[in-house]
């Protein structure tokens, strides 16, 4: 079974438009703790949340009632700072996706440098795992960086499927299926489990069903965009439809 994992991110995301200042009396909305307790109802797998060194969209409060009111794993996205992994070390939620940060950019657009970086990412690794959390590490779908990620010890990778999400006619689809695929087989063979995310939609989510060995999805911007229109629970049920018949 592919599990879907939600990321709830951008529910914080609208929040901050407008209460980014809490004083007595406010009633911040929407609440992305909500929006994970509708995922949950309509039979999401996990939910996701990073929390951005500059607090644009959760915040640390989000992340210990994420883990103390939703009974789904919890996967903790964050960069590999020693703030980040303090707090990651108090909460100990089931998972936790290592990823590159910037602040200037809108989402996290590229995969993590493992390479040539793996004993420093290896340590860091190891103190989560051995605190009780399973870590991805979340790169491009490239030989080097899989190989580099398994030295790690990490028990799965995130694919990124930025460039997946981007491509353009069937010929560039194709290719990008097919760096995945190749990445996919690759961290399967070194005993790496297999997650993908960024940018999957209801439009290209089948298209990943050529990519092998894949665990969970982390879906987040095109779930939150379709709950606008008809609610969380009908956005992501109908999300799981989609995803409903994957063979690893
Ligand atoms: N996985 C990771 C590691 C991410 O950082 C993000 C957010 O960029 C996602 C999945 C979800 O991406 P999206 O919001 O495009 O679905």
């Amino acid at each position: 079974m592919l599990r879907l994992g939600v990321n709830v991110d951008h529910a914080a995301t609208v929040r901050q438009a407008r209460y980014r200042e809490v004083s007595r009396g406010m009633a911040p909305e929407p609440s992305p703790v909500d929006f994970a307790l509708e995922s949950a109802g309509a039979g999401a797998h996990g939910i996701t949340a990073h929390l951005r060194e500059d607090r644009r969209h959760m915040q640390e409060a989000d992340l210990l009632r994420l883990a103390r009111e939703v009974r789904l794993p919890l996967n903790l996205e964050m960069a590999n700072t020693s703030r980040m992994l303090a707090f990651a070390l108090r909460l100990r939620p089931a998972n936790i996706c290592m990823v590159p940060e910037d602040r200037r950019e809108v989402t996290t657009e590229g995969g993590l440098r493992v390479r040539g970086a793996e004993r420093a990412i290896g340590r860091a690794v190891s103190r989560l795992q051995a605190a009780g959390s399973a870590v991805s590490l979340f790169i491009d779908p490239v030989e080097g960086e899989v190989r580099a990620a398994a030295e790690t010890g990490a028990r799965f990778v995130e694919l990124h499927t930025g460039a997946f999400s981007r491509a353009v006619g069937k010929r560039e689809l194709a290719r990008e299926v097919r760096r995945l695929a190749r990445a996919a087989a690759l961290a399967d063979g070194l005993g790496v489990g297999v997650n993908a995310g960024h940018g999957i939609n209801y439009g290209n989510v089948r298209a990943l069903f050529d990519v092998p060995h894949l665990n969970e999805l982390n879906i987040g911007h095109s779930i939150v965009s379709r709950a606008l229109m008809v609610g969380a629970r009908r956005a992501v049920r109908e999300m799981l439809a989609l995803m409903r018949g994957y063979r690893p």
